[in-house]
């Protein structure tokens, strides 16, 4: 544990690489204490403000009250309930999917389900089961997607090929370069860091023609995009047999869990194969249940999404008065880039001392010299609450 300790140390004596993390005394919505101050958060991913609303808080209960605080056991043992049967029902729907299956965050989705789907053979071999042919599996993975996908790429230990970010020649390229006889191309919907959308309609079209399948982590776009905020598939009007869709319960439906949205035939394979969803307890039935009770709200109530992208323009077009460079501007992810990492922890810390809290994005979580504000827009935040912001931005530049 030597290194540990030195690695402890070391963090304590950076001033600038390793910011400190706020002590919050409740939680945004997206007004929040901390410190003993009253902060508005243009960091949080609730972003219709569902995770205070009473209707979730009502169903949460009535979970609790039936069920307890956990299931404790999983799924595949005793672990299994009504609700999130039900709840991968509802999922499954709203992306256009045969069916869903949900896990305990969005985090270990992408790990269960990317370090499976490969080796979806290997257990039933141990039973007698022979391939008719042996498989040969490849990832093409975007450059800048979420560490998660890459973590569970990594310990698929399958071949992979990562392509510059959302550049369809380069994805063509690799694809084409590729011996394997699977090949799952794999993508952030909405990039976290950057905030643009990946380009669904060509990687569709791309794999229409190289005859791979299309994993795409829609993690930001659930709940927001699309006419009924069922994704990045609704907003370009797209959907596919080849698409596996994946979202977060964490983020527009203020609760906690992952899910993904499949054909029946993956679906059924993995419950059995993905130690992320056979070994390990699920969501508690108390979030389940208040989930499904967001996805009826985020359907009946497209006024939240409305106010979400009334104040997502608002923020663009006055940051772009100020004319400071936005990284990209299509979604409720809003980064503006610094550049020097130093002086974006300080921008970040200004605008924290002024009673906004902003995310410092910084190496490595993006490039060096590539530093950026990202400003989480929330259906909740006021006009007034932007202007604010927009002041103490402006006095920084
Ligand atoms: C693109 C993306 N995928 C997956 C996750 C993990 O989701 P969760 O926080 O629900 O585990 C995140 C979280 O920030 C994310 O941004």
């Amino acid at each position: 544990m030597q290194e540990i300790r030195e690695v402890t140390d070391w963090i304590a004596a950076q001033e600038h690489a390793f910011h400190t993390i706020p002590e919050v005394a409740s939680l945004p919505s997206p007004t929040f204490e901390c410190e003993g101050r009253q902060m508005v958060s243009f960091s949080s991913n609730n972003y219709l403000a569902l995770a205070h609303d009473s209707r979730m808080i009502a169903a949460a209960k009535f979970g609790l009250e039936k069920f307890g605080v956990a299931n404790c056991e999983s799924r595949l043992l005793g672990g299994d309930m009504e609700v999130y049967i039900n709840l991968e029902r509802k999922l499954a729907d709203l992306k256009g999917k045969e069916s869903a299956m949900l896990f305990a965050t969005g985090y270990l989705t992408n790990l269960g389900v990317l370090s499976a789907l490969p080796k979806s053979g290997m257990l039933p071999r141990a039973y007698g089961f022979r391939p008719s042919k042996r498989h040969k599996y490849a990832y093409f993975s975007d450059e800048s997607n979420h560490t998660s996908i890459r973590e569970g790429i990594a310990l698929s230990g399958i071949p992979k090929a990562t392509y510059r970010h959302c550049d369809m020649e380069d994805l063509r390229s690799k694809l084409k370069a590729s011996t394997a006889s699977t090949k799952i191309i794999v993508s952030d919907g909405v990039f976290s860091m950057d905030g643009d959308i990946a380009p669904l309609p060509e990687i569709l079209s791309i794999a229409d023609e190289f005859d791979a399948t299309v994993y795409i982590d829609d993690a930001h776009g659930t709940g927001v995009l699309g006419e009924n905020g069922a994704g990045i598939g609704e907003h370009f009007g797209v959907n596919s047999s080849r698409l596996i869709s994946m979202g977060t319960l964490s983020k527009a439906y203020g609760a906690i869990g992952g899910f993904i949205a499949t054909e029946s035939y993956i679906s059924q394979t993995l419950r059995f194969t993905s130690s992320a969803f056979g070994f390990t307890s699920t969501v508690p039935p108390d979030q389940a249940f208040a989930v499904s009770t967001a996805l009826d709200i985020v359907r009946n109530e497209p006024e939240r999404r409305k106010r979400l992208w009334d104040n997502q323009r608002y923020f663009v077009e006055k940051v772009e008065a100020l004319g400071m460079p936005l990284v990209a501007k299509e979604t409720c992810i809003v980064p503006v880039m610094v550049g020097d990492e130093e002086k974006c922890e300080t921008y970040a810390h200004v605008l924290g001392s002024h009673g906004y809290h902003v995310d410092s994005i910084i190496y490595p979580a993006v490039k060096r010299g590539k530093a950026r504000l990202r400003f989480n827009m929330n259906a909740h935040h006021t006009h007034a609450q932007i202007d604010g912001l927009v002041e103490v931005l402006a006095a920084g530049r």
